[in-house]
């Protein structure tokens, strides 16, 4: 038996006082394998955010409280010391923001900031990641991608920053992607 990818045990996110917490996310647990997809389902506010947030340790605590575990690959990530985060984030598993308006950088080029999610993680020479950078924009549909390198987000729709998102959280091919509402700008042929 090989261990899940992920396997949550009893996640809760809490805010406000400690005598009278305000639970958004209650003893959340589940199990996943490699290739598996796991859809989760709730209505506005009822905690997916949340609970995505707190898997990459995204949350800032305070205000937030987040207790239970986090297994990935069997090594508990609420354990990890915080400095060792940023090696797990975008590398191992990737995040596709549920706000791609406020999650890009407005002063930074597309293929800039593509291209700083892999020079993170990969040793590549910056040709091999332009070309990356160019396969990624291609893999999300963006049209004519080459020409788009040097546009910045507030020239892109909504829809292209979305894709741009996506570009971004496949960079460094993780083994895990989470998706909060991955789909929201597209229509629905996509
Ligand atoms: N800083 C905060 N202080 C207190 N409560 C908060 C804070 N941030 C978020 N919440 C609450 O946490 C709850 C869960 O929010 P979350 O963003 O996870 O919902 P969601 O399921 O992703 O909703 P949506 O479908 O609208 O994206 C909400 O009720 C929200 O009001
Ligand atoms: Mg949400």
């Amino acid at each position: 038996m090989t261990v899940p990818l992920l396997e949550i045990r009893n996640l809760s996110v809490e805010f406000g006082p400690v005598s009278r917490p305000l639970r958004v996310v209650d003893s959340v647990s589940f199990s996943m394998r490699a290739g598996e997809a796991l859809g989760v389902v709730g209505e506005s506010g009822s905690g997916k955010s949340m609970t995505a947030l707190s898997i990459l340790r995204l949350l800032p605590e305070p205000p937030a409280r987040v207790s239970g575990e986090v297994y990935f690959n069997g090594r508990d990530l609420m354990r990890l010391p915080k400095r060792d985060m940023p090696a797990v984030r975008g590398k191992e598993i990737g995040m596709i923001f549920q706000e791609p308006m406020s999650s890009l950088n407005p002063l930074i080029t597309i293929g800039d900031q593509i291209d700083e999610a892999i020079m993170l993680h990969e040793p590549m020479s910056a040709v091999e990641r332009r070309e990356r950078v160019i396969a990624l924009l291609r893999l999300v549909g963006m049209p004519d991608p080459v020409s788009r390198l040097g546009a910045y987000p507030d020239q892109f729709s909504g829809g292209m920053r979305q894709r741009v998102m996506a570009a971004m959280a496949m960079a460094c091919t993780p083994q895990l992607l989470i998706a909060d509402e991955p789909t929201t700008a597209l229509d629905v042929t996509i």
